[in-house]
């Protein structure tokens, strides 16, 4: 008997023909690796929540970014957690910060290591918050209403004090309306027109940040970042959102989280021409690492299959604390 099954040849039979048609391939060079960097010296800090991930001080910074060049990975994020915070976040835009040390160290030792500097100010202020908050206390309680104006001006000497340290890519994750015009219109003045803009586009406020709020000392000390940062039930609004960035003058877009966001990845790949970056956050990592650490998942295979399906949701590059791990096993 011969039935009329009309074929459809699984090209799988083999690794060779695997590897010919694989649609998607992750590559090191789709990689952003963080780096926290922090005061006081001799700091090799292991982050509880992040296993594997450090607080390093600026003395400890070489033997860390020498990895990084030789697993060639060509980009790193910088974070800065301060010594002293205040109110209006001065640390975050002086000389000598701790992100501008840390910039101008890295583009010394390794000039064609790519560094972004993330711009924002929550963990150089007291409160916590992204930006400048007018605080009132209401029946024992601590309340404020971030200023959004009064924030976009500190952002902007923030951002130009990263471009003079050598910063090559700027990165915004603040969240305040107009952020993008405002620190492009200032990078430009200053001179740096040839600085990109790496912009935060979709930050939904996620649970997913728990971890790197402790690792980076910027919990909000009093309500939450719902006001500027995204609804997780907002689709169409990702796009409006996307949309303002690119008319401001954004370089780059990006979705944060990753995971639980996949198809917003999605659509701002179809809808955008900017290269997409997708950011691999702190608590997609500690739940990956708790669990490997327990010994209930393939901690490889599950890295390798989470970022190439971010890939193929449409991120070009990715942020993410297992680049050196994944840059390892892709050798
Ligand atoms: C804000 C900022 C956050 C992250 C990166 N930049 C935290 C927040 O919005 O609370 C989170 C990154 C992560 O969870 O890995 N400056």
């Amino acid at each position: 008997m011969s039935f009329p099954i009309v074929r459809h040849r699984r090209l799988r039979r083999t690794a060779g023909i695997r590897s010919m048609v694989r649609e998607t391939v992750l590559t090191v060079n789709d990689l952003i690796a963080p780096i926290f960097v922090t005061y006081g010296t001799n700091v090799r800090e292991e982050i509880p929540s992040m296993p594997g991930v450090y607080h390093l001080s600026m003395d400890q910074l070489d033997a860390e970014i020498d990895e990084i060049v030789s697993l060639n990975i060509p980009a790193v994020l910088l974070f800065g957690v301060p010594e002293t915070k205040d109110a209006v976040g001065s640390s975050a835009y002086a000389e000598d910060g701790i992100v501008q040390q840390a910039t101008r160290h890295i583009k010394k030792r390794y000039p064609e290591l790519v560094v972004v500097a993330d711009t924002c100010l929550c963990q150089f202020t007291d409160h916590g918050h992204c930006g400048m908050v007018h605080v009132e206390e209401r029946c024992g309680e601590l309340h404020g209403e971030v200023d959004n104006d009064a924030s976009l001006e500190l952002l902007v000497k923030t951002a130009v004090s990263q471009a003079e340290a050598g910063a090559d890519i700027i990165a915004p994750s603040n969240m305040m309306d107009g952020f993008v015009q405002a620190i492009r219109a200032g990078l430009d003045e200053a001179g740096y027109s040839h600085i990109a803009i790496m912009s935060y586009s979709v930050k939904y406020a996620s649970a997913f940040y728990g971890p790197f709020r402790e690792a980076a000392h910027s919990a909000p000390q009093f309500g939450d970042r719902k006001t500027y940062q995204m609804d997780p039930a907002n689709a169409q609004e990702a796009l409006r959102e996307a949309e303002s960035d690119v008319l401001e003058g954004a370089d780059m877009l990006m979705v944060k989280p990753a995971l639980a966001y996949m198809d917003i990845i999605r659509t701002l790949k179809d809808q955008f021409d900017l290269p997409l970056v997708a950011y691999n956050v702190s608590g997609e990592y500690s739940m990956v690492k708790a669990a490997a650490l327990n010994g209930w998942i393939d901690e490889k295979g599950i890295v390798l299959e989470t970022l190439v399906g971010m890939k193929r949701a449409g991120a070009d590059l990715i942020i993410t604390y297992f680049a050196k791990d994944a840059a390892r096993w892709l050798k």
